[in-house]
């Protein structure tokens, strides 16, 4: 971990967490399986879960979410061959997803039997809107209906003999709860299942919707941390989902604000706008030197698995994966890479500080490119590198310098970008036919 170098922080000595950096990786969590399978038009069948499950494995998922299992039958079956295939390596936990519904909750017990580590992830609303709209409860009553659920889930522990569990909780909607309240229904939750230091309950604080800036949700997951009961025995966790195109910045403000653990999603698949892109955030951790425990060493294969199973497209200018994002156009650009690459291949720079590149295209199995087009945009450059390599017509400099104006005047009429032969006439116009 020396071929990056952590960004500095800007010095602001009145300010507390924005002065800080991120220095270690939090605990990921994989949603794919149940927050990315619920948002597609034709879900997961159990070959494609199976398939993106072990994937998940080998980039070094440690907890992953694998379903809703009292959602269908589907979803039931995965768990049960993930267990009785005896598919998940020691070290990892699945994750599973209910509502603190006794039924849901039965079912859900039903599916994990005989699995060695499992995350039972409980969830009910508690934002204004959702008391009113969905459950037309009052506070009191969606704090009961937490308690409720929580205490179905704990009499039913011994039918799981034999495996660890530990408990999670999600106030969803939490973004848009009052921080006090939702304080209060994490603690009554906390008040059934007893967490302890050695024996710690994930206290998941999902932005469900992106309804606020960034910063406003750090302040919520900072207050949390703050002012929380028996704060030791909670790990904080965060999910954030794009509403507004910003989960990715709220995972990292709220990494700094005091989160421990991240929830998301491959190239930010999910509802609506999606999920938080795992790929990205743990990729902006390795940019700046902190190793984030996943590997992404191959990130093409992993983008052609993810399309394959989840039917979804990675755009040309994703973060990291899309097609584009080591392309450069750009003559100065080219330019300037090609010095900037040179200086490293040759042992001149400790750290990577290649213009253009912030990583290192080769550490994700990517390859840098470049293009030459031609349009209204190109210098001298690129005209003289097409007539070369497409014609062999190799310009000297001055006539570089003469014909380069020349071609851009035209080229700039037309409006549009021109092909190498075309730029070969314009020369033949300008030098031969005259
Ligand atoms: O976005 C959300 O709130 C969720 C919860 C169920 C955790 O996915
Ligand atoms: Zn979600």
């Amino acid at each position: 971990w020396t071929k990056y170098q952590p960004f500095p922080p800007v010095h602001l000595p009145d300010r507390q967490w924005p002065n800080r950096v991120l220095t270690r990786a939090p605990i990921w969590c994989s949603v794919d399986l149940r927050d990315g399978n619920q948002a597609l038009a034709i879900p997961m069948n159990v070959s494609q879960k199976l398939e993106m499950f072990h994937t998940l494995v080998k980039i070094g998922f440690k907890e992953i979410e694998v379903g809703f299992p009292s959602a269908s039958n589907t979803e039931f079956t995965f768990n049960r061959r993930l267990i009785e295939e005896n598919r998940i390596p020691p070290d990892v936990w699945i994750q599973v997803l209910v509502q603190a519904r006794e039924d849901l909750i039965e079912r859900t017990i039903e599916s994990l039997v005989g699995a060695r580590r499992v995350i039972i992830h409980m969830y009910n609303s508690t934002s204004p809107a959702q008391r009113r709209v969905v459950f037309n409860m009052t506070r009191d009553q969606i704090i009961q209906m937490a308690m409720r659920g929580a205490r179905m889930i704990k009499e039913r522990l011994p039918r799981l003999k034999g495996t660890e569990v530990r408990f999670q909780y999600s106030p969803e909607s939490f973004s848009a709860t009052e921080v006090e309240f939702a304080k209060e229904v994490a603690e009554a939750v906390m008040e059934v299942w007893q967490p302890t230091p050695e024996n710690k309950m994930i206290l998941n604080l999902p932005d469900t919707v992106e309804v606020a800036m960034p910063n406003v949700y750090a302040d919520q997951v900072e207050w949390i941390c703050r002012n929380i009961r028996n704060r030791e025995s909670l790990i904080i966790s965060v999910h954030t989902h794009n509403d507004r195109g910003t989960g990715t910045a709220k995972t990292e403000l709220a990494l700094l604000a005091g989160a421990e653990r991240v929830e998301g999603t491959l190239f930010g698949n999910g509802e609506r706008t999606g999920n938080l892109d795992i790929v990205t955030v743990a990729l902006n951790m390795y940019m700046h030197g902190i190793d984030p425990g996943l590997d992404f060493s191959d990130i093409n294969r992993l983008r052609e698995v993810y399309e394959r199973c989840t039917g979804m497209t990675v755009p040309p200018r994703h973060p990291y994966a899309g097609e584009l994002v080591f392309t450069a156009f750009s003559g100065s650009h080219q330019d300037a890479i090609r010095k900037g690459l040179r200086e490293w291949n040759e042992g001149r720079r400790q750290y990577w500080d290649v213009p253009y590149l912030p990583i290192d295209p080769r550490d994700i199995g990517r390859q840098y490119r470049e293009v030459i087009r031609v349009n209204s945009q190109s210098g001298k450059g690129g005209v003289a590198y097409l007539l070369e390599n497409e014609y062999g017509i190799e310009l000297p400099k001055e006539l570089q310098r003469e014909f380069g104006p020349i071609a851009n005047d035209e080229v700039d009429r037309l409006g549009r970008e021109v092909s190498g032969a075309e730029l070969k006439a314009m020369f033949w116009r300008e030098y031969v036919e005259r």
